[in-house]
């Protein structure tokens, strides 16, 4: 059984308490031949292919192009790629798990971390010299170089001055003093893991350079305010106002009193001291799906249609691009169950379940003894209805 501290080879043999005591969110952490045993299911026309699609979120940065660090947007043509400089580009496209189910098994590795915090699994495809210029990101993330060779420069988040090259798309360091002490040539199957902040500067080292970013997102406090604001005001009403109570010494009538603060204050604490909403916002929140334009739930007649067929055996799978998370009170029978931004409450006695559906990606559920719990199915239909789980399409 693998536990925390189990030696973890996408770690290099670190284990996972290891790693999150000392580097996560703290450290850069350099881990050499990390992924050899990962056959990159994608090669550089078919990565060309999938930016020409107008769905795939791709771009390509040119360092000397029109203006420095050149950002086009995707989707391409043929002509784009034609008209590309020999070297000194970068193509990258995002959620490659979304469309590529290879990528899942790669996501799979890093359960080692909280899944509900993980985002999507960038590839980018440089030719030598490309590189998207130095800069840092607000995500937490792991470079896996699957093909050729990278330079990364690191700096630490005190390390370097958060300007900005003028007038140009993207955020680019214009100062980057490298650190001879962070500067590491990565070769296919090393991984660099950068906090966030980190700032980092990558450049290929040959034509053929593949990188796969795993990128594990955070909500800024800003989205969360603004959340919780919002879920607080469906509940509360106009009623509910500012109403100090006056039984201090008499202020003078133009005063905002100190007790007319403690008062808020205390008003405002109480109505985010409620850890359920807190745990509800949260849930919801990352759990939505990346591309709600690209998301539907099946309607109510092809929910029970699966139902029926995952009953009888038909092979079923957890799309690598599906949000499940859970919650589950200290004090409270109930599991909230969360799937690409929807809630199902089920009885707690179903956290095993919840764990083999989060654990595996392949499902024979006629072994399912759907009986012995009156949750079972409506959890099952709900991981239906919101496409958490779906048909295993059949092999070509
Ligand atoms: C790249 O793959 O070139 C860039 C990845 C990153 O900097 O996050
Ligand atoms: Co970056």
């Amino acid at each position: 059984m693998t536990t925390l501290d189990t030696p973890l080879s996408i770690l290099g043999g670190m284990s996972a308490n290891t790693f999150l005591r000392d580097y996560w969110q703290k450290k850069p952490l350099l881990i050499r031949a990390g992924l050899t045993d990962f056959e990159p299911p994608l090669e550089a026309d078919e990565l060309a292919g999938m930016a020409m699609e107008s769905e795939v979120e791709s771009r390509i940065v040119i360092e000397q192009g029109k203006t420095p660090w050149q950002t086009i947007k995707g989707p391409f043509t043929e002509e784009t790629f034609a008209q590309l400089p020999e070297q000194e580009w970068t193509l990258l496209i995002q959620a490659v798990d979304h469309w590529v189910p290879e990528v899942q098994e790669l996501k799979e590795r890093f359960r080692f971390l909280p899944s509900w915090r993980l985002d999507d699994v960038m590839v980018s495809y440089a030719t030598k010299g490309g590189s998207v210029g130095p800069h840092y990101d607000q995500y937490d993330v792991f470079l896996v170089q699957v093909s050729g060779k990278r330079r990364w420069q690191v700096l630490a988040p005190d390390a370097y001055q958060d300007q900005a090259i003028e007038d140009i798309d993207l955020h680019i360091l214009p100062d980057f003093k490298a650190n001879p002490e962070q500067d590491w040539e990565l070769e296919a199957g090393d991984i660099l893991y950068l906090p966030p902040n980190f700032a980092h500067n990558g450049r290929a080292l040959d034509d053929d350079c593949m990188t796969y970013s795993i990128g594990f997102r955070a909500p800024s406090m800003q989205e969360v305010l603004t959340g919780i604001r919002d879920q607080i005001c469906e509940v509360d009403n106009e009623k509910h106002r500012f109403s100090s109570p006056s039984d201090h010494e008499e202020p003078h009538h133009a005063e905002i009193h100190h007790s007319d603060i403690s008062y808020l204050q205390q008003e405002l604490k109480a109505m985010i001291d409620q850890p359920e909403m807190l745990a509800d916002w949260l849930g919801t929140y990352m759990s939505e799906v990346k591309y709600p334009e690209f998301h539907g739930d099946l309607n109510q007649e092809d929910t029970q249609a699966s139902l029926e067929d995952a009953l009888k055996g038909v092979p079923f799978f957890r799309p690598g691009d599906a949000r499940i998370c859970y919650h589950a009170a200290p004090d409270s029978a109930l599991i909230q169950l969360y799937c690409n931004g929807t809630k199902i409450e089920i009885d707690q006695a179903l956290e095993p379940l919840i764990h083999a559906i989060c654990d595996q990606v392949e499902f024979d559920f006629s072994t399912l003894e759907t009986d012995k719990h009156k949750d079972i199915l409506p959890m099952l239909s709900f991981l239906i209805s919101k496409q958490g789980v779906v048909h295993l399409p059949a092999e070509e």
